[in-house]
């Protein structure tokens, strides 16, 4: 988990490259001339469904809509020849988007497939596919994975606005902030936050707007490896009934990008704060709410960076508690029968 979670500044950078911009020109032309869009996956790869909806409809003014694959069995029903379904999948053979795909197969619809393996049943399903070149992923927790789902989904967005060249630069300014992020020192700075945690029973992530789907992302990876209940929420959601969870010292960390969802998220984590959680902010800037503060610096992908401090707390809050990150207990890396 450790290797894979340290090969994604490169995998980031390498993406621009592995995807011509004839294949993006044409998966665009195919968007374009589509009302009705779909982005269906599982586990971390509906995460990546979840932030790509948001992606979608911010940089390039189109409407998604996305499910947990296993439920889309129950939402197809609208499904026409003029519907297209994005099935996202690191490893190509998940059940639970292979059924809905068949569904999708027989009313005619069309298929863009985004998955890592080569050749995977998924893959093969695809009318147009993208392949996320991020090389094999082994450890069961995925990380570098979702990071090369994200990056591809930034391009098609920028694509789709005939911006391309933004798309890039983003990618590659995300990369280096990434880079510096695996550094000895902000790993240090991560480990001595999994000692103060580790003995926790409950961590709660909050995020808005693209940052809700890292704070969604990021739970499952830490309740993955560590076993430790781990709850990712949308910050406006928590006074709907999570809030009656917070008491003195409850960890809870804050998703805060200087986007427009900074103010909001802010104004959730003093709600937190009042009530004596400990508050854990991931932001470019230092903030009086903040008891720790994780800085990642901005680089026009939130998405991308305020991630990877929470993969590395999952790491190493398993590796504290003697777990092996690589094969958490009861969980498959890819699963293929009901
Ligand atoms: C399993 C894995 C998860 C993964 C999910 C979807 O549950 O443990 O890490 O996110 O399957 O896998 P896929 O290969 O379709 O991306």
């Amino acid at each position: 988990m450790l290797k894979e979670i340290h090969e994604q500044p490169a995998i980031i950078n390498t993406i621009p490259n592995n995807l011509s911009d004839k294949l993006i020109e044409e998966i665009c032309e195919v968007i374009k001339k589509t009302q009705d869009i779909y982005f269906i996956g599982c586990g971390t790869a509906y995460h990546a469904c979840l932030a790509g909806g948001y992606l979608f409809s911010k940089i390039a003014g189109r409407h998604v809509f996305t499910a947990p694959a296993s439920e889309f069995n129950y939402l197809e029903d609208f499904l026409t020849k003029d519907s297209l379904i994005i099935p996202l999948s690191q490893s190509g053979e998940t059940i639970d988007v292979i059924e809905p795909l068949n569904h999708a197969q027989k009313k005619g619809s069309k298929i863009i497939t985004m998955t890592n393996a080569f050749a995977s049943t998924i893959y093969r399903m695809g009318d147009h596919k993208l392949l996320l070149g991020a090389g094999p992923e082994k450890a069961v927790a995925s990380t570098k994975a979702y990071i090369a789902k994200i990056s591809v989904l930034t391009i098609l967005a920028y694509a789709l606005v005939n911006k391309l060249a933004t798309g890039k630069k983003i990618l590659r300014k995300a990369a280096k902030e990434i880079k510096r992020l695996l550094s000895k020192e902000s790993i240090n700075q991560i480990k001595n936050i999994a000692s103060l945690l580790a003995k926790s029973d409950h961590i709660y992530i909050i995020g808005r707007g693209v940052s809700y789907a890292t704070a969604l992302e990021g739970a499952l990876k830490i309740k993955e490896v560590s076993y430790i209940h781990t709850e990712g929420l949308s910050g406006g959601e928590l006074k709907h009934g999570t809030i009656a969870l917070i008491s003195k010292g409850t960890p809870v960390i804050v998703i805060a990008p200087l986007d427009d969802t900074y103010d909001a998220i802010i104004s959730n984590a003093i709600e937190i704060k009042s009530r004596g959680g400990l508050m854990i902010g991931i932001s470019s800037e230092n903030n009086p709410a903040f008891d720790i503060w994780i800085q990642v610096k901005e680089t026009g992908s939130p998405l991308l960076t305020h991630i990877i401090p929470m993969q590395l707390l999952a790491y190493y809050l398993a590796v504290l508690k003697k777990l092996n990150p690589d094969t958490p207990r009861n969980l498959a890396k890819s699963v293929t029968v009901k």
